[in-house]
């Protein structure tokens, strides 16, 4: 009998790793939040400074430009982009661009759901991104700026032209804070608090350019819009959802504690400083990754190289022998053993993506832990490697 590899002798000081909701900023408390706007009204004048106050961080940490509109929306980031595909799309032919789960999501709302005729999908298989010079710019596109569930991400917005016909609808809540989105390319960009700044779920926010706005003052869709999606009223814009009168209440909790993590990341160094942070993180894991034979990163080609969501696969001969479901059970093994002994919690893959592991790199995590996380990869590799030998 062979003796069990040995466990290394520090264990990361924080071990959430999940993808959402993401780790809570360093030296985050509950204690810290504001709570004088706990227990009134969301349309009290404090209610609604510290709503405004969420908006004008956002503008200020991510770069918005003045003429585009901030809005706080129910259902986090999924209502988010579902207010806007309901609101904006069938005025002309849609292309809809997915390479992981969540793009895919989004497809199946505007083909099996919202049936649009005119509708393309442009798709790549999970670690590719699409040939995006496929792309149609007259019509209305669709897109995720990082694919959460694949780790593959477009390296800028390079691929978009600046006079398009058509409205760019952008998911972009695993990019949001740690890549640089380009605003002068989206027309709609949406996000959610739990991910990069480990905010809480629930809200999502939607940033509309000036042809977003004009194109949901001049266009009615064919279909019934529900209460929680409607951002005009007779034809104009509601402009009080952009200025913190949301549609319907907020968890004024959650607001506090957003506003809470943007104050934290300005008091780093804004959007500069996350982006690095995020780097920094995707560098501790993919030098280990690039140190061993046994693990590759997702995303083939190292532009499209998340640095939130790094997604691994496992390359070892033993590993890729077997079917999908011994690979994705070599995984799991892997996964609880490190959850087990208190060295990471949530590293597994995706439901939906192929078997491996998935860490959050995003700018709330410190490099240090992923640094420390790295040799209990290998322990839990060579922990699960030997028990298959002693199987066979
Ligand atoms: C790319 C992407 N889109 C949408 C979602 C859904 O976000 P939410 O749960 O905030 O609605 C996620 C969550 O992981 C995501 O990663």
């Amino acid at each position: 009998m062979t003796a069990d590899p040995v466990k290394p002798d520090i264990r990361p000081a924080n071990i959430r790793f999940s993808s959402g909701p993401c780790a809570k900023r360093p030296n985050w408390s509950a204690d810290r939040l504001e709570t004088a706007p706990l227990g009134r009204s969301h349309r009290s004048r404090i209610g609604k400074a510290r709503l405004q106050l969420a908006i004008e961080l956002t503008r200020e940490l991510l770069r918005v430009p003045d003429d585009y509109r901030i809005g706080i929306v129910p259902a986090s980031d999924t209502g988010a982009v579902e207010m806007a595909m309901w609101s904006l799309l069938g005025a002309r032919g849609v292309d809809m661009v997915a390479w992981e789960s969540f793009g895919s999501g989004w497809v199946t709302d505007v083909v099996k759901q919202l049936r649009l005729d005119d509708a393309r999908t442009i798709s790549a298989d999970y670690g590719e991104l699409p040939d995006l010079s496929q792309i149609d710019f007259d019509r209305d596109v669709v897109f995720t700026w990082n694919g959460t569930t694949s780790g593959v991400r477009v390296p800028d917005g390079d691929f978009i032209p600046a006079d398009r016909q058509g409205l760019t609808i952008c998911d972009a809540t695993s990019a949001a804070f740690a890549q640089r989105l380009d605003f002068a390319k989206l027309d709609v960009t949406t996000f959610s608090w739990q991910k990069v700044l480990g905010g809480e779920g629930g809200h999502g926010v939607i940033i509309l350019s000036p042809r977003a706005v004009e194109r949901l003052e001049a266009y009615t869709p064919a279909w019934p819009l529900p209460k929680i999606f409607r951002l005009t009223k007779g034809g104009k814009l509601i402009e009080g959802i952009f200025r913190g009168e949301t549609i319907n209440t907020p968890s004024m909790l959650c607001v506090e504690d957003y506003i809470d993590a943007l104050q934290w990341a300005r008091s780093i160094g804004g959007l500069d400083a996350m982006i690095a942070r995020a780097d920094a993180n995707l560098d501790a894991i993919q030098s280990f990754v690039d140190s061993v034979d046994w693990l590759e990163n997702l995303a083939a080609d190292p532009q499209t190289r998340s640095n939130t969501s790094v997604c691994l696969k496992i390359t070892d001969p033993a590993v890729t022998a077997m079917d999908e479901a011994g690979q994705a059970a070599f995984a799991k093994a892997m996964v609880s053993a490190l959850d087990a002994e208190g060295a990471a919690l949530d590293i597994g893959a995706y439901r939906d993506a192929p078997p491996g592991l998935r860490i959050w790199a995003g700018g709330t995590v410190e490099t240090a832990d992923l640094k420390a996380l790295m040799p209990w990869l290998q322990w839990a590799f060579d922990m699960q490697k030997a028990s298959l030998k002693q199987a066979a």
